[in-house]
């Protein structure tokens, strides 16, 4: 079977980052700098990188930066330093005219979100990258490939990024139900999908990974669900509801040094900012050796 490629991103970045406040009081966390990029141009990069190179941001109040960042200012590149290779998506002339805002005008959630991207999406189908969100996949096929190929494999409306979290994690994230255990490579079908359960509530310890492919169905999914866990339209619902319907979803895990960096909170933020300088070709290992210097004067 030949799928249509998936030619659109969607990208939400409308939450408001009151985990990261005072941070997030005047800048939107997608602005926030991971090693040498915001977290937002580390996600566009990943999304150009898998070759689709149409993308729609959902942005909403306090959120302009995020515009500005991708313009070609003050009298065009040369006034930023460094090679094309080294300013990434930013050095392509034309990435602004495949790029588009749609603000979300009311937080009412992720699904909410999603639902923005409906026009722009116009009946293909699509990927969804949660732009505060960073993917690290050092080695080939990357990531978003993976999931890609695993979509245009399957008679699936959905293909979901998972990773195995924690007992005490998954009351923060969309827990999945698989059909069988989880196969390392390659896709496995699900039944069930839940948003933030309560421990012994979790069908498993798989956690959705912030990144899916869709079929344009999910919009009518969308459009019928309710407002769910903490009053928001839930992705994961809208999910949920077209597997009540019948439609089949898969799941394709992390694997091996890939890593799900999460900037919605310190904890989490302060991980991807030391590992991402850590790799830095110019500054990791100045880095690592203050770092090794610094831990064995605190043993
Ligand atoms: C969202 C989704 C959740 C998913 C998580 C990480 O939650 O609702 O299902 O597991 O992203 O991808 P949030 O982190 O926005 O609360």
């Amino acid at each position: 079977m030949q799928r249509r490629a998936v030619r659109k991103a969607v990208i939400p970045a409308a939450g408001l980052g009151s985990r990261l406040l005072p941070c997030t009081k005047s800048q939107p966390k997608e602005m926030l700098a991971v090693g040498r990029l915001p977290t937002i141009q580390h996600v566009v990069e990943e999304v150009v990188a898998a070759d689709i190179a149409t993308i729609c941001m959902v942005t909403g109040w306090q959120k302009r930066a995020i515009e500005d960042h991708f313009d070609l200012s003050h009298g065009g590149l040369h006034a930023l330093k460094g090679s094309a290779e080294e300013l990434g998506v930013l050095a392509d002339r034309d990435l602004n005219r495949r790029l588009f805002y749609i603000r979300q005008a009311e937080q009412r959630g992720l699904g909410d979100a999603v639902a923005h991207g409906e026009q722009f999406v116009a009946g293909e189908p699509f990927l969804v990258a949660l732009g505060d969100t960073i993917l690290y996949s050092p080695t080939e096929p990357r990531l978003l490939r993976r999931l890609l190929e695993a979509h245009a494999a399957a008679d699936v409306c959905a293909t979901i990024l998972v990773e195995p979290v924690s007992p005490a994690e998954v009351v923060k994230y969309g827990i999945v139900s698989p059909i069988g255990p989880v196969a390392d490579h390659g896709p496995t079908l699900i039944r069930d999908i839940v948003e933030k359960p309560a421990v012994e509530d979790a069908p498993s310890h798989y956690a959705v990974a912030s990144r899916y492919v869709f079929e344009p169905v999910l919009f009518e999914a969308l459009a019928r669900t309710r407002p769910g866990r903490g009053g928001e339209i839930q992705l994961t619902d809208a999910i949920r509801l077209l597997l009540q319907e019948g439609h089949r979803c898969q799941v394709v895990p992390l694997q091996g040094a890939e890593r799900r960096y999460d900037i919605g909170g310190f904890g989490s933020y302060f991980r991807a900012f030391c590992d991402m300088a850590l790799r830095d070709p110019a500054e990791g290992a100045g880095l690592r050796a203050y770092l090794r210097g610094k831990l064995a004067e605190e043993a």
